[in-house]
């Protein structure tokens, strides 16, 4: 944990434009900065950073935030790893946390596990380039096949010399720990002798997404029965096969600028279409995705694009290992190689111009893909297409994105000639199913309530009368003028003048009617405030637009940088003179009576509802009740002067 104080410390010290400007050209534009947004590809600049406000936005993909933002989005850092970025470039001194011996141990191991792999890396890349039998087995082998050079030095591939203790002689001699080269996995111990686990294969090294060796894959040369055609580093503390993809430190610029990631099966996969020009591309080595790997890739994008060899057996084997993707929230194409072909031989027998077509013109969306393809086996077999019907289905309901679903449900209908009610109602069933197995209580409790067909929300029209906007009006008012000192009566005959902040005061007349915001950002965003003057700190802007949360950071950005804004000349170091104090206050009681009657208007219509069905005359008399306390309150509120409403 880095100290609040500290944390104080870096945010005002970074200066946005400065911390951008190490990534993106930035130029002046006005009070603001412009540049060609790093997050998605654009020709003329939409990137926006407001040095003034500390914020940056991209008015074409949405992706806003403060510098700390910035840096976990485009670095891919942590929150604390960000923080300790901008510590450094601005020579602000972090204590750490205090490691225990424990942890200390396990981090050396780690980096000797590390530092041999590196050793070995650098020996098999020797044994390939520079010696005889490298050159004549090993740099003969990957020509033969294609690889290019520059392709060979890129990926650091290498090769382990036949003698079975080659390489493990000379790490013992160099004075590599025994230990490590069998944890590693590099040598192999039997009978007390160390051997070569990849002797006479060539080596692609494995690396993680920051460009570290975490294990190797050993290639036989020929075509022997007997030794399996590849071997892998065994599991480490440093090498874990289901959190790793071959290629991602290759890959991350690209799959960032083409916001999408190809994923193949193979090493030689990876390098040819990288060969192709094709870069972001990753392998999950053999095996089907897992969560963890599919975690990895969104990080960068939620666009994956599956790369198939062209038998469908094949695929329909893993549809069920494809569904667990889009349950993560991920869009998923599919391209399908020619019979017998994998990008590999595909790209051997095809100009890269012709690959990268051929991907782009067969990735196809792969719902839609899943859907033909099992619509053609059906042959009009109404039970088989009822079976279609759920599994398609079933892939729709994992599917986290609500208006997503409904798409797919209008698409599938089209392309299966079934009414969209029936998939509508396959699909609620579903959702049903889910909810239960995921949280049973609840389940249990809501059982008794009809099941409703899921209705299309329709979108809200811009209604400046609307509660929305009169709640969006007041978080608004908080972020940009929470902090300002505002005077008010205090209520006293005579009357004194006290001063407080404009926060304090919303917040006050927000709780004395226990009301609360329909929009859960806005109720967090509160919920933040509030917590924090009750520790007696007034959060600065950045504490909102750099929060951790998402959801918030990315909210009061936008507010902040929305086009209407009370002009900030009405304050002038923060002390401000009669006339405007006036008409900040005059603006904090408007937006804070317009929320609180809108609220309160939305009360009443839901009495009036109830009043209207079928009741007995006791809830008659109670809604009554309710509904006459809520009319004076209405009348209460629009007499009020904001003076009275503080201090009463
Ligand atoms: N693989 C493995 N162990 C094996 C076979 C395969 O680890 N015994 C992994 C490798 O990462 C390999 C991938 O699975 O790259 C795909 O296997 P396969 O399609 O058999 O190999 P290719 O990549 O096509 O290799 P090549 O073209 O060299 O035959
Ligand atoms: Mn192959």
């Amino acid at each position: 944990m880095i100290q609040r104080e500290v944390i104080d410390n870096i945010l005002s010290t970074a200066r946005i434009e400065e911390v951008v400007g190490e990534f993106v050209s930035l130029r002046r534009r006005g009070v603001n900065m412009l540049g060609l947004c790093p997050f998605h590809n654009e020709k003329t600049p939409s990137f926006t950073v407001s040095p003034a406000k500390g914020i940056f936005k991209c008015f074409g993909c949405g992706k806003a935030g403060n510098v700390v933002n910035f840096l976990m989005e485009h670095e891919h850092f942590s929150y604390p790893e960000a923080l300790k970025y901008l510590a450094r470039k601005y020579n602000i001194e972090v204590e750490e946390e205090e490691q225990t011996p424990e942890q200390i141990e396990e981090l050396n191991e780690k980096e000797s596990l590390f530092n041999l792999n590196f050793f070995a890396l650098q020996y098999f890349s020797r044994q390939l380039l520079e010696t005889e039998e490298g050159k004549a087995i090993g740099l003969s082998y990957f020509k033969e096949r294609g690889i290019r050079e520059d392709l060979i030095r890129k990926f650091q591939l290498g090769y382990n010399p036949k003698r079975r203790d080659a390489f493990s002689k000379h790490a013992l001699e160099n004075g590599y720990n025994k230990t490590y080269l069998v944890k590693t996995g590099l040598s192999v111990e039997s009978e007390n002798q160390l051997h070569d686990r990849f002797h006479e294969r060539v080596i692609f090294p494995i690396h993680s997404a920051s460009g570290r060796v975490l294990g190797f894959g050993g290639r036989i040369l020929s075509t022997e029965k007997n030794r399996p055609k590849y071997v892998n580093s065994p599991e480490s503390e440093i090498y874990n096969k289901s959190k790793t993809l071959y290629g991602i430190y290759f890959a991350k610029t690209a799959i960032i600028a083409n916001d999408n990631c190809h994923l193949v099966e193979g090493y030689t996969d990876v390098i040819a279409l990288h060969q192709a020009g094709i870069e972001n591309v990753v392998a999950s080595s053999g095996t089907s995705l897992t969560h963890d790997q599919v975690n990895m890739i969104r990080r960068y994008t939620s666009n994956i694009t599956l790369l198939y060899d062209g038998d469908t057996a094949g695929i329909k084997a893993s549809f069920r290992g494809i569904d667990l993707i889009v349950e993560q929230g991920m869009n998923v194409k599919i391209v399908l190689f020619p019979d017998g072909e994998d990008p590999d031989s595909y790209s051997r027998k095809h100009h890269p111009e012709e690959v990268r077509s051929f991907i782009a013109v067969k990735a196809a969306n792969f719902i839609l893909f899943k859907t033909k393809l099992l619509l053609d086996e059906t042959q009009n077999d109404p039970i088989r297409k009822a079976a279609l019907i759920k599994e398609i289905v079933l892939t729709i309901s994992l599917i986290p994105d609500g208006i997503s679903r409904s798409l797919y449900i209008r698409e599938c209908s089209a392309l299966m000639d079934v009414p969209e009610q029936i998939l509508m109602n396959e699909l609620n069933k579903k959702l049903r199913e889910k909810f239960k197995k995921e949280s049973p209580a609840l389940a249990q409790e809501t059982d008794a309530l009809p099941v409703s067909p899921a209705e299309p929300v329709p979108i809200q029209p811009f209604d400046p009368n609307s509660a929305e906007y009169q709640e969006k009006e007041l978080i608004r008012l908080l972020l940009l003028y929470g902090q300002e000192m505002i005077k008010l009566p205090d209520g006293n005959e005579p009357p004194q003048e006290i001063e407080v902040t404009v926060a304090d005061v919303v917040i006050h007349l927000i709780l004395s009617d226990e009301l609360s915001f329909e929009n859960a950002t806005y109720q967090k965003i509160f919920n933040e405030l509030v917590k924090a003057r009750e520790k007696e700190t007034t959060p600065e802007r950045d504490f909102f637009t750099g929060h951790p949360d998402r959801e918030i950071a990315n909210t009061a950005v936008d507010l902040i940088f929305s086009p209407y804004e009370l002009s900030r000349n009405w304050i002038k170091n923060n002390i401000m003179v009669e006339t405007e104090t006036s008409r900040l206050q005059m603006h904090i009681r408007h937006s804070v009576l317009a929320f609180k009657s809108k609220k309160i208007e939305k009360m009443i219509t839901g009495i009036q509802q109830k009043l209207s069905g079928p009741i007995t005359p006791e809830e008659q008399k109670t809604l009554l009740l309710s509904l006459r306390e809520l009319k004076e309150q209405s009348i209460r509120i629009n007499n009020q002067g904001l003076g009275r409403i503080i201090t009463h």
